[in-house]
């Protein structure tokens, strides 16, 4: 790995530990919710001062070290999306988690070198799950390399999937996906309510294919080079390369990829 991306690799790491550590502070000191972009009286969107916090101090600690890079993330962090150096961070993915006492949920910061994602880090806060990957050098778990399943059937296959926050058009179009996987006989669904480390479990095999209808870069950025980088393919829930814009997305192993993208863009929502 050159030298320049090993700095990033550790830069990133440090950032989603210092994160994490502000998550495990109000883990256990407790802190309020409140609904982020409330629309006719309730949203599902919750945002706490953990978020802001971690996501203040990840971008102050990136900031201190490179201070010519782009910084992007979910707490109104607006970055260049064309510029050279350009980091995108979700602060706490799992707000929901978080606030309900699930101890699953993370810190996601990737970088991207003039638009391509290039380093990647995942990490639980609660067990200590690290996820990294840097392009071209692979993807590894706590240190230790991670390839994606080998399933070649999806009859054999665990499918992870999340919801958007819209409970109409949206919810309805995951909801026939979901039918349409059972009746391909899939062992199961789960929804585990953090997208950053769904993709990881497609990456380390647990999942056969992850997909959501709607998600945002800070969402799938790293992740998504973490999938790559252990051997899957992710793409929009229709086949597209993932930018830096709000999609869909699928992820999986090599060898479900084509039969989940069929499922995925045949109830693809119209919106997203
Ligand atoms: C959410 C999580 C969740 C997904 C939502 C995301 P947040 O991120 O990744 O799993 O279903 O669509 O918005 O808001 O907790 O950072
Ligand atoms: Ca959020
Ligand atoms: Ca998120
Ligand atoms: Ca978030």
């Amino acid at each position: 790995m050159p030298s320049d991306l090993a700095s990033i690799l550790r830069l990133a790491e440090s950032a989603a530990q210092a994160g994490g550590h502000v998550l495990h502070r109000y883990w256990h000191d407790g802190v309020e919710l409140r609904d982020k972009s409330e629309v006719g009286g309730k949203s599902y969107d919750l945002v706490s001062d953990a978020d802001l916090e971690s996501q203040s101090v990840i971008a102050n600690l990136i900031a201190s070290v490179c201070p010519d890079h782009e910084l992007m993330g979910e707490e109104d962090l607006i970055g260049d999306t064309d510029a050279e150096h350009l980091w995108v961070i979700d602060p706490l993915d799992g707000t929901n988690n978080f606030l309900h006492h699930v101890p699953h949920f993370a810190v996601s910061i990737a970088y991207y070198h003039n638009g391509t994602p290039t380093v990647g880090v995942v990490l639980n806060p609660i067990s200590g799950d690290t996820y990294t990957a840097v392009k071209g050098d692979g993807a590894k778990h706590n240190g230790a390399p991670l390839r994606t399943a080998t399933a070649t059937e999806l009859s054999t296959a665990l499918v992870g999937c999340g919801f958007y926050y819209d409970r109409g058009a949206m919810m309805r179009s995951t909801l026939s996906a979901i039918e349409d996987f059972f009746a391909h006989d899939i062992h199961g669904i789960r929804r585990f309510g953090t997208a950053a480390l769904d993709l990881c479990a497609v990456a380390s095999g647990m999942f056969g294919a992850f997909f959501e209808y709607k998600l945002s870069p800070w969402d799938f950025a790293a992740g998504q080079l973490v999938v790559t980088e252990a051997g899957g393919k992710v793409s929009d829930a229709k086949g597209n390369p993932l930018g830096l814009q709000p999609s869909s997305v699928l992820a999986s192993c090599p060898g479900l990829y084509d039969a989940a993208l069929e499922i995925t863009a045949k109830h693809h929502p119209a919106s997203s």
